[in-house]
């Protein structure tokens, strides 16, 4: 059985603690689009990791761990969090495996990303800074690219990053007046990149297809939320990939045809980081509730996270888009409390109403959302681990997103920790 978990919302909807928990009956997990700007939580007694790029699997210590093609690689923090783990004894040697195909992100891409968000001040688009969008923009452009296996032959690259850092220089001095970047200083770091993770670096295709041909069960993670994506999320304010259950198959070279479930996972409400249009969002005392509540506060750069009703427009078109067998409903706990809770069942658009999620920004930016209110509860849930212990109220929250998104949900979280989910 293979299965995919896919975030429905704008990312941080759960995922990492989603995998954690089905990563117990899968032989491998996979992280096959985005880089460091991801950030995944597991949460496991009282230890918490906080994943960039390792897939959230990698926390158990008998599970295949796979970097796939489309992620890009930042080496740094993946050696930290390598690190990190080997710290409490967990070690990935062995059992992570990176495609020589992945892109690596270097410092230049994480300094362009900083200077054109500066640049463009209030238009800013509020990435991560982890250099993402250009490292992506390197890999379309073909001509200025490395790729993981490029490390392998450490004099070529040589030459292939003085050509790099000159242009990039170029770049910094003449639309930014920054100071140039050191070739010699990347050229160094790449040496180590080489000797520390060429080890773990595979054609990760070919070991995919193997595991598949003998049976082992695979888990496709997952980066960034459906309406994050570069082609069907909200442009310009999405990341640079395909982080929609439909980059999962260009990803890492798996077609999607091969994988028997496709899991959505979002929040009982809807959170956001970074600008662009969120039609439910309450940035008032709800939205405060819900943040301080439910600790909305990023886990990759520590930013508050906009937070707003639950968006049932939103989460039916990735529902349709990423044609998800059904749902994790992540979070409940955290709207515990409010005297109220609003769905929004459609948007109205110059004076028409549409079911339709319209991901084309100028639309989006006029919808208003046309609520159902629905009653709350005060009870605690947090230790509730079966559907029909939660309050009335908290089951019919939970049907009535059914009905709209038209799946089931099948997994309802009710605090961070593994035990604090409800299976249905
Ligand atoms: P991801 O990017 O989708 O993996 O999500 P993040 O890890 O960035 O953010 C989700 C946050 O919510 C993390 O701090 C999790 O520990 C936490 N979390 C996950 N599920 C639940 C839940 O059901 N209730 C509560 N209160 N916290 C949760
Ligand atoms: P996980 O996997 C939430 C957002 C950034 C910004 C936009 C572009 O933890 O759900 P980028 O650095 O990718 O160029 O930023 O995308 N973003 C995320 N928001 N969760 C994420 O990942 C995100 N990854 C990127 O905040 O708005
Ligand atoms: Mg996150």
């Amino acid at each position: 059985m293979n299965s995919c978990v896919i975030g429905l919302q704008w990312g941080d909807e759960g995922k990492g603690k989603v995998v954690d928990i089905l990563a117990e009956r899968s032989d491998i997990v996979v992280r096959y689009s985005g880089g460091a700007n991801a950030g995944h939580t597991v949460v496991i007694g009282d230890s918490r990791f906080a994943l960039h790029l390792l897939p959230s699997g990698s926390v158990r210590p008998n599970i295949i761990c796979v970097i796939a093609n489309a992620v890009v690689v930042d080496p740094d923090t993946l050696l930290k969090e390598i690190d990190e783990l080997a710290k409490k004894n967990i070690t990935l040697n062995n059992r992570l495996f990176i495609s020589e195909n992945a892109h690596v992100v270097l410092d230049y891409h994480k300094k362009e990303d900083q200077l054109r968000e500066e640049s463009l001040g209030k238009n800013k688009l509020g990435t991560t800074i982890r250099g993402i969008g250009p490292c992506y923009a390197d890999k379309i452009g073909r001509s200025y690219a490395v790729r993981m296996g490029d490390l392998r032959n450490i004099q070529e690259l040589k030459a292939k990053l003085q050509v790099i850092v000159d242009r990039k220089n170029k770049i910094f001095a003449a639309l930014y007046n920054a100071k140039p970047i050191n070739v010699a200083d990347i050229f160094e770091k790449c040496k180590s990149y080489a000797d520390e993770l060429l080890p773990f670096t595979i054609d990760t295709t070919e070991f995919l297809h193997k595991a598949i041909a003998d049976g082992k069960s695979i888990l496709f993670e997952g980066a960034q939320g459906t309406l994050l994506d570069i082609d069907h999320g909200t442009f310009p304010f999405v990341t640079s990939s395909n982080s929609s259950s439909l980059g999962m198959p260009a990803g890492c070279g798996v077609p999607a045809k091969m994988v028997d479930k496709f899991l959505g996972v979002a929040k009982a409400y809807t959170t956001r980081v970074g600008a662009g249009p969120f039609p439910t969002e309450q940035d008032n005392e709800i939205g405060q509730y819900i943040r301080d509540k439910g600790n909305e506060y990023g886990t990759t750069t520590g930013r508050p996270r906009r937070c707003g009703w639950f968006d049932a427009v939103a989460v039916s078109y990735a529902v349709t888009i990423g044609a998800i067998d059904s749902i994790a409903l992540m979070h409940l706990d955290t709207l515990t409390g409010l005297k109220e809770i609003k769905i929004c069942k459609a948007y109205k658009i110059n004076g028409r109403e549409t079911t339709f999620f319209p991901a084309n920004i100028t639309r989006l930016s006029q919808a208003s959302p046309i609520y159902e209110t629905v009653p709350s509860w005060e009870e605690d849930i947090t230790e509730v681990n079966d559907f029909h212990d939660l309050p009335l109220n908290a089951q019919n929250y939970i049907m009535l997103i059914e009905e709209m998104t038209g799946k089931p949900i099948t997994t309802v979280g009710v605090g961070p920790k593994r035990n604090q989910t409800i299976l249905r």
